[in-house]
Parts: structure tokens; sequence; C-alpha cells
């Protein structure tokens, strides 16, 4: 095996549809299909550079600067896969790691999503496996569920899949990102706080103890199957609808987790009100508001829209920064000088 680096940038996505909870653990298998957008803006990349060498006795990996060990959570998970590609490539080498967010620590824009993207695309390049993005999907789907769908670019399902063994639940790009190229994502940052409850712990805690949990699946599948025919068809009115309510319905499934799990905050609660009053008053969709596991709103709307969202947005308390992503593209190989280890 060479002792070429191998550096990769990848980006974070925004569902529209969310994934929460989990059928399977080991191998994080959805109880729903998702949807996202990849997104684009310098400051949301990870870069990842992985080395291989036959003379280290073991796996190294290094997140901003810090080695992280097993009492991470996010070290198994990475070490699962880099075995597996190691026995996929019958290699004997152990793997450098070496990833950093370009997103300011704490800014409340950490994405597990670009990182697990990241790590296995730079992984198949350096273990010179060749795999297909939708092989590479699965294999990101097992660092974090929602990397599957950083793996491509433009508009993405992951697909649930139903067979124990995780063969059919992957991730394939729905449109490329010049199909809708006005979209985007005004992220406004509120809390950069680090979340009280892990997603990991979320995800098992909602589908153990949530009673409103089961009509969710149902509820997301067919969110998912409308929105997928919205973004086809570039209808923005439906697609709104769409990622608003499996938002709100996410996060009531939160709410009845026992103990509840709350991450909106009162800046979260008034963008709420502050789009729907700007949709009422426009008296059609011209933003949608969604939330992931934390309070900074995610307000999806189109580029001519910006400004007027932008202003609306002004009478929300708390908002710190505001950045927007773009319909952005999958994980691309950057070149040697780019590389994060120095030989
Ligand atoms: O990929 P995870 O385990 O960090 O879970 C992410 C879950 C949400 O961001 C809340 C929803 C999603 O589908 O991205």
């Amino acid at each position: 095996m060479d002792s070429k680096i191998h550096t990769v940038s990848a980006s974070p996505n925004i569902a529209f549809i969310k994934y929460w909870g989990k059928r399977d653990h080991k191998l994080t298998l959805p109880f729903n299909s998702s949807v996202s957008m990849t997104l684009e803006n310098p400051m949301l990349k990870t870069i990842t550079s992985v080395k291989l060498s036959e003379k280290m006795k073991e796996d190294e990996i290094y997140i901003n600067g810090n080695k992280i060990d097993s009492k991470d959570q996010r070290f198994n998970y990475m070490l699962g896969v880099i075995e597996q590609m190691r026995s996929k490539a019958k290699s004997d080498s152990k793997a450098l790691v070496v990833s950093k967010n370009m997103f300011p620590t704490g800014s409340g824009l950490a994405s597990s999503a670009s990182g697990a993207a990241a790590l296995s695309y730079a992984l198949n390049s350096a273990f010179g496996l060749d795999m297909e993005p939708r092989e590479l999907s699965k294999i990101a789907r097992q660092v974090s569920g929602s990397g599957s769908r950083s793996i491509f670019g433009g508009f993405v399902v992951w697909h649930k899949g139903s067979i124990a063994d995780g063969s059919d639940s992957y991730s394939e790009q729905i449109a490329p990102k010049s199909h809708w190229d006005e979209l985007i994502d005004i992220i406004c940052m509120v809390d950069s706080s680090r979340k009280k409850v892990s997603s990991t712990e979320g995800h098992e805690l909602t589908a153990r103890t949530s009673a409103l949990f089961k009509s969710r699946i149902d509820f997301a599948e067919n969110g998912a199957i409308s929105s997928i025919q919205a973004i086809k068809s570039k209808d923005f009115q439906s697609l709104a609808q769409n990622i608003m309510r499996d938002s709100n319905n996410m996060h009531a499934v939160m709410l009845d987790s026992w103990p509840p799990i709350i991450y909106l905050n009162s800046s979260s609660l008034q963008a709420i009100s502050v789009i729907s009053e700007l949709n009422e008053s426009e008296g059609k969709y011209v933003a949608a508001y969604t939330f992931d596991a934390g309070p900074n709103p995610h307000i999806i709307t189109t580029k001519a829209n910006e400004h007027k969202v932008i202003e609306a947005l002004d009478s929300v308390e708390g908002i710190k920064d505001k950045i927007t992503g773009v319909v952005g593209d999958g994980p691309s190989m950057l070149d040697e000088s780019e590389s994060l280890i120095k030989d």
C-alpha cells in the first residue's frame, strides 16, 4: 500500500425530511427515509487527510488538533469503518486520520455529516477501493446517519431500506445542484453551546419512549415521497410545507420522549412565528423554517427572497450571526498542498 496522503473536502447537508430514531443502532439503520440538500459555504466544510502506514502500531485519529480515543463516542464509529475498509482492501496498514472543521469551534455549526462523508471518501481513496458512491453512503452512514446523504451533492434521499443487514439502506441523488440552484439555507446562529442531549442518545430515547413516535414513521415516509416529487417539479409551495411540518413533527416526538428532549429555545420559537407571519402576509410560502438537534433556525428560501427574509429575521432576538449556504457538491479530492498531514 502506498504512503501517499489522501485529502478530501466534504460539506454538511440540511434535512428537509429528518432522520430521528434508529431501527438498528450498530448499523445505523433509520425508521424512515430522509431527504436533504447538500450545503456549500467555505465556512461549513470539513477537510480530512488519511495516510496509511505499515509502521504504525494502531490507528490514530485527530479532530481539530486533538487526538481522540475510545472515551470519545466518535472514535468507535470511525474505527469501525476504518476496520471495514482495511478488511475489504485485505490490508494490514494502520491509518492516520487528521480532520479539521472549517467552521469556528463552538459556533453551533458542528456537523458530523461532513466529517463522516470526508472520512469515508478519503479511506476509499487511501485503501484504493474504488467503491461506488452508493456503497460509500453505507459506510458514511455508520459514522453518522446524516453523513450518508453528504456523499452526494445537490438534492439527496437516504432510503430507509428494510433488509436487516442494511444493504438496501443507502443514499442517492434526486437531482444535481444545477436543477434548483435558487434554493438557499440561511443558518441563524442563536446558541453555540454543546447539545445537552447528543443525537446518539436522542435517537435512542425517542424511539424507545415516545408514544407519538409510531405515527411519525409513516408521516415522515410520506413526507419523503412528497418532497422528492416537490424537488423534481421545483414546487416550493409543497416543499416548504413539508419542510416545516416535518421539523415540527420531529421536535414534537422529541418533546414527547421521556425525559423530554427540548432543543428549541425562545429564539427558535420567535423565528417560527416570524416566518409564519411573513408567509401569511405574502399569501404564499416564501420561506420555510427547519431545526436539527439544536436551536439554530435554518431558513430555506430562494435567492430572490433572501433580502426579505433576512429583514424579517432582524426582529428575532438572540441571532448572533447568519451564514447562507447555497446548494453544494458532494465530496472532492484536494491536492497534496492542502493536506493536513505534513511529512
Ligand atoms: O446523523 P446524526 O446521528 O447526527 O443525526 C442527525 C439527525 C438530524 O440532524 C436531527 C436530522 C437529519 O436527518 O439530519
